[in-house]
């Protein structure tokens, strides 16, 4: 059975008190109102160890928005997979399009990064997506799985059971250009078959596979309702308590 999980990206927004205060009152909602989808809540990196301590993790968990390609040693500004782990941080996003862009990371350099969650049991919250040119060039199928295979590829089926999967279709992203639910379900049952085809059936039926790119409380209904989507990875949405409240209560 897979999870639902609606999981929030705030990237590099809100202040320290901003940030205590949204996480605060979104622990308090979730604990009032017993949604089905697991709440996932990803600060900017130093607020992490607070927010781990603010909130209570029966009810909210806590991501990093990144992991370091590297175990440990003179890589300044990283931060590594065994000090989140030290801390009791168990999702890390890995691979998201902005990091991408504009740390110019590699497949190579997020299988290195998943490498290192799974080694220190951290689900990695593993996005993929095409560029706009890319769908519109019919290529976003192929960019997609080779997104896949190129960062899993070391992986066994059996270190596999923590990754959840958000595809993230770049063009989307902050754009209010959400994908169809039609687009995104068929993207998602693909992305479904190549587990399947590379790790087999247990992998490809128990990994919960997000959709990311201007959800919103409008058409989130609508998008977790495709069979193949198990949840929303929501950026600009997920900094306003409404709204993220009203996402988390579309995703049943
Ligand atoms: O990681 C989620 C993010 O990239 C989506 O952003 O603002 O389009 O919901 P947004």
């Amino acid at each position: 059975m897979r999870d639902k999980i609606v999981a929030g990206n705030w990237k590099m927004n809100l202040n320290f008190e901003d940030a205590i205060q949204l996480a605060t009152n979104i622990n308090a909602w979730v604990a009032d109102n017993h949604p089905i989808a697991q709440v996932i809540i990803a600060p900017s990196s130093i607020y992490l160890q607070t927010l781990l301590e603010g909130v209570d993790e029966q009810y909210v968990k806590i991501a990093s928005q990144d992991i370091a390609a590297h175990e440990k040693g003179a890589y300044t500004g990283d931060v590594s997979a065994e000090q989140l782990d030290s801390i009791g941080l168990d999702f890390a996003i890995i691979g998201h399009s902005e990091r991408r862009e504009y740390q110019f990371e590699t497949d190579e350099i997020i299988a290195a990064k998943l490498k290192q969650a799974f080694k220190y049991q951290i689900s990695p919250i593993f996005c993929v997506g095409e560029k706009l040119e890319e769908r519109e060039s019919e290529k976003h199928f192929e960019v997609v799985k080779s997104q896949i295979v190129n960062a899993l590829k070391s992986q066994k089926a059996e270190d596999l059971s923590r990754l959840i999967i958000a595809y993230e279709p770049v063009w989307a992203i902050g754009t209010g250009k959400t994908a169809s639910p039609e687009q995104a379900q068929e993207i998602h049952a693909f992305i479904r078959k190549v587990l399947n085809d590379e790790f087999g059936t247990d992998v490809a039926n128990n990994t919960s596979i997000l959709y990311g790119g201007s959800v919103n409380a409008q058409n989130a209904n609508q998008i977790f309702a495709q069979p193949d989507i198990d949840g929303g990875l929501v950026g600009g949405a997920s900094l306003k308590y409404e709204d993220f409240t009203q996402i988390i209560s579309a995703c049943k």
